[in-house]
């Protein structure tokens, strides 16, 4: 007798929650396109990236590419669009894309293909694999950030970004915290609820012998004594004197925020750490640092302030701001042992190079996903900034990065052993 049926796994359907989190995902996409002046769309703020054009195409190719085409095995209308829009990732330095914007089809003719993506799929959006579909929302939503770091590289003119709410700091505590040898809690298991990326997985133990870690992120106040004494500039920083520093927020040029985090590439931290007589954390002891366990006999939590999803008190992070706050903002967010903006507030590096966990298998639709960058030339940030997407808060979650890449929200926080 025939049971094919029962040999099948089975595949968890996306509930209806998960395609309202699709749509709303797509909101929040065109709300960030409308931001963007119309003759601006073609413009590279970012050189190693693709023209904003491109990402109006991708977002919806990527959707159809994984949604329709290879989970659903539906005929293509548009495999032009599909493929020209199908995958976007920087080059390797001294490899900069050399296309024109006369190379791209018109606005109204991607809009278009975008429409029909969403209509063809709409239907079938409560009905498709949960897996593929989440997966659609978290690329969506990654994308949202990586357009802030192209939106944060154009002209005010070309733009319009929303004033931030004022943000006020708390009282500094004691700078460092110490850390006992212990067992970091890494990656997730494939029978974890929820979805993860071909990186995150399998779930491992790391030991780490004892160390310590510094409450605060790295302000542009403390990383300024080392520009004084000699260090490079960071990357947002602009200005041609020594106490002539302004900083490139999202909506222009404002006076150097002192006890905001400074945003600086992997080395500058690295070396910025040196000069301070310590080290950037690895990986493995961030995770403790944000999520313990701390002492023997305590578990890792959910979230650095425990198991509540997460609230605006928490940190700055899902879009409820474009530039940071200062380093001693959102105490409720804590993390058990008291390190502070562990999540939120600008990623932080590490220096742990990106590399797959034991067990890593890479993606059936993206296998390149993250295989291409186990390079050894791109580290491990961890944490989140401010446009960085509730859903990405996992405790699992890794993004990465080129060492000397200038364009990330990303900040450093100190370790020592
Ligand atoms: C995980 C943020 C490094 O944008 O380069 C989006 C995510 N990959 N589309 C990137 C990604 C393909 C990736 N990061
Ligand atoms: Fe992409």
């Amino acid at each position: 007798m025939r049971n094919a049926p029962t040999c099948r796994p089975a595949v968890p359907r996306a509930a209806a929650g998960l395609a309202g989190e699709y749509r709303e995902a797509c909101r929040r996409s065109d709300a960030l396109f409308q931001l963007v002046a119309s003759d601006a769309l073609s413009a590279r703020p970012i050189p190693e990236r693709h023209r904003l054009i491109f990402y109006l195409g991708h977002l919806e190719a990527f959707d159809w590419n994984l949604l329709a085409a290879y989970t659903l095995g539906w005929p293509r209308f548009h495999p032009g669009f599909d493929h020209l829009f199908s995958f976007g990732i920087d080059p390797p330095p001294g490899q900069l894309p050399a296309d024109q914007p006369v190379d791209w089809p018109a606005r109204s003719q991607i809009e278009a293909y975008n429409r029909e993506v969403r209509l063809r799929l709409s239907a079938e959006l409560e009905r498709l694999p949960a897996g593929a579909l989440a997966a659609a929302i978290e690329h969506r939503l990654m994308h949202l950030e990586t357009l802030a770091y192209l939106l944060h590289q154009m002209a005010p003119q070309d733009k319009q970004i929303s004033a931030d709410p004022a943000a006020a700091g708390a009282k500094r505590e004691a700078e460092w915290i110490a850390i006992p040898a212990g067992d970091a809690c890494l990656g997730r298991r494939r029978s974890d609820a929820g979805y993860g990326w071909d990186n995150e997985y399998e779930a491992h133990v790391a030991p780490t012998p004892a160390f310590e870690i510094s409450r605060y992120k790295v302000t542009n106040g403390e990383y300024l004594e080392f520009v004084r004494a000699g260090g490079p500039a960071p990357p947002f920083w602009r200005g041609n004197g020594p106490n002539s520093w302004r900083l490139l927020a999202m909506r222009g040029e404002v006076p150097l925020p002192l006890e905001a985090p400074v945003y600086l590439t992997q080395a500058q931290a690295s070396a910025y750490a040196a000069w301070r007589g310590a080290r950037l954390p690895s990986e493995a002891e961030w995770q403790r640092a944000a999520y313990g366990p701390v002492a023997a006999g305590e578990a890792a939590r959910e979230f650095p302030w425990g198991e509540e999803q997460p609230q605006p008190r928490h940190g700055n992070f899902d879009f409820q701001r474009w530039d940071p706050a200062p380093v001693t903002a959102y105490p409720e967010g804590d993390s058990a042992c008291g390190a502070r903006q562990m999540v939120g507030n600008g990623w932080e590096w590490t220096e742990t190079v990106f590399a797959p966990f034991p067990g890593f298998e890479p993606d059936g639709f993206y296998p390149g996903y993250s295989r291409n960058f186990f390079d050894g030339r791109h580290f491990v940030l961890k944490g989140a900034g401010p446009r960085t997407a509730a859903r990405l808060l996992r405790r699992s979650f890794r993004n990465w990065f080129r060492p000397e890449y200038p364009y990330v929200h990303a900040t450093a926080r100190l370790a020592r052993s």
